[in-house]
């Protein structure tokens, strides 16, 4: 038989089981869990991503809900034996849930949680890292400095891109894309253009206000752009954004056709999902054309990188890193274990998810709800009217 996963335990004889695969940022996700009756079991085991038979093991007999990650796959096998364990309430430490299987879980009446609202600014202002370290070759430069190489001023060392005047494009204008393109327009003065499925009204408002005041102020406005189609953003855009949710409609959103279609020194960043570039596409466009560069945050077969991508330049690639503010990893960690002992006590749903400070506030004690339920339709759950 295999050796059990090792795990710390708090709060021995609590009534309600929950298991969290993997420790947390912060302690008052703990904390919120055990003055609730609830005890805790942390998998401490040393290896970063958990089988599905892991865990299933880690659920056991009886399990009244789990906290998981965006790295494990939660589908009809999981949800089944988080059934059979009793349990009804599953959170993702994530905003983004394509690792779960929604249908699969509706179908055990499984609850699944995610945590938006936390994540938008500090993955909005990784984007905005990313593209100011493309736009500057930042990365380059610093590899050159320590290698010892700089031996003088030259006019033409690292030359870059200057932001300001040029066209930042967004596709996928949600949270963290109006938030990204609020930040490249306020911060540089860069003109949007953007492509969603929806109208973001408050995004073009603000950009029109803040056009109009700069023109105030004697300066050049900034103007804005919805495009009707997303070929559309990629032909005009210096910089290019990549925000939407990963599913079906949006694999492989940009393959080699559409990377042809970009300025030949247009920066491509992607702090959305892996799978929403065609990387092996996107190899073969580093490698003719140098100018072009990319900031990726996330990879198509994560923690793997496309034969080639790690040897080229023109690219900055860190580890899917774009949440990791302390603020934001704490707040994400409060908000999956609230949903799942909110959905353990019978709690009703938050009736706006954007709107979650109210559970991240540490003077107070959080509503009693969950706040944010993806199924909660489906499974048919009260909203709660606070
Ligand atoms: N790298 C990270 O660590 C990290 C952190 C947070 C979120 N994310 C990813 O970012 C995604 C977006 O998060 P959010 O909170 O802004 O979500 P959101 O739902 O607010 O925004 C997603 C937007 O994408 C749009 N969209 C959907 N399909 C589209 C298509 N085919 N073309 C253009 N637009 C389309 C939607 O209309 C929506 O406006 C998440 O789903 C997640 O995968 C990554």
């Amino acid at each position: 038989m295999a050796k059990p996963l090792q795990v710390e335990v708090y709060n021995p004889n609590g009534k309600y089981r929950v298991v969290s695969t993997k420790p947390m940022p912060g302690t008052r996700w703990i904390n919120l869990l055990i003055e609730q009756d609830c005890r805790l079991e942390i998998c401490t085991q040393k290896k970063t991503i958990l089988s599905v038979e892991d865990i299933i093991s880690l659920i056991g007999d009886k399990c009244d809900g789990v906290i998981g990650q965006l790295t494990e796959d939660w589908g009809e096998k999981l949800f089944s034996a988080l059934s059979r364990a009793g349990g009804k309430a599953f959170s993702n430490m994530a905003v983004g849930y394509n690792n779960v299987d929604v249908n699969a879980a509706n179908k055990y009446g499984v609850a699944v949680g995610n945590t938006p609202g936390v994540l938008t600014e500090t993955t909005a202002e990784l984007a905005a890292s990313l593209s100011l370290s493309a736009a500057r070759r930042i990365v380059e430069a610093d590899e050159f400095m320590r290698a010892g190489l700089y031996d003088g001023w030259l006019p033409h060392l690292f030359v870059g891109n200057l932001l300001k005047g040029q066209t930042v494009g967004v596709i996928g204008a949600g949270r963290i894309g109006s938030a990204y393109a609020r930040m490249m327009v306020e911060g540089f003065k860069m003109n949007l253009i953007y492509y969603d499925l929806y109208q973001s009204t408050r995004l073009e408002k603000f950009v029109t206000a803040y056009g109009q005041f700069l023109k105030a102020n004697g300066e050049q406005p900034v103007t804005w752009k919805r495009a009707s189609t997303m070929d559309e953003v990629l032909r005009e855009a210096d910089v290019i954004s990549l925000h939407p949710v990963l599913d079906k409609t949006t694999y492989h959103l940009v393959n080699k056709e559409r990377l042809a279609m970009m300025k030949k020194e247009a920066i491509l960043i992607n702090c959305s999902r892996g799978p929403v570039i065609d990387e092996v596409a996107l190899v073969e466009h580093l490698k003719a054309n140098p100018m072009f560069r990319v900031g990726l945050d996330v990879f198509e077969d994560e923690p793997y990188m496309k034969p080639g991508l790690g040897e080229m330049k023109n690219a900055i690639v860190v580890p899917h890193i774009a949440s990791a503010s302390k603020w934001t990893r704490e707040g994400m960690a409060t908000l999956a274990a609230l949903n799942v002992l909110g959905k353990i006590k019978g709690y009703p749903i938050w009736s706006d998810p954007n709107r979650v400070e109210p559970f991240l506030n540490e003077n107070a004690p959080p509503p009693a709800a969950c706040p944010s339920i993806v199924n909660s339709k489906a499974l048919g759950l009260p909203v709660s009217k606070l």
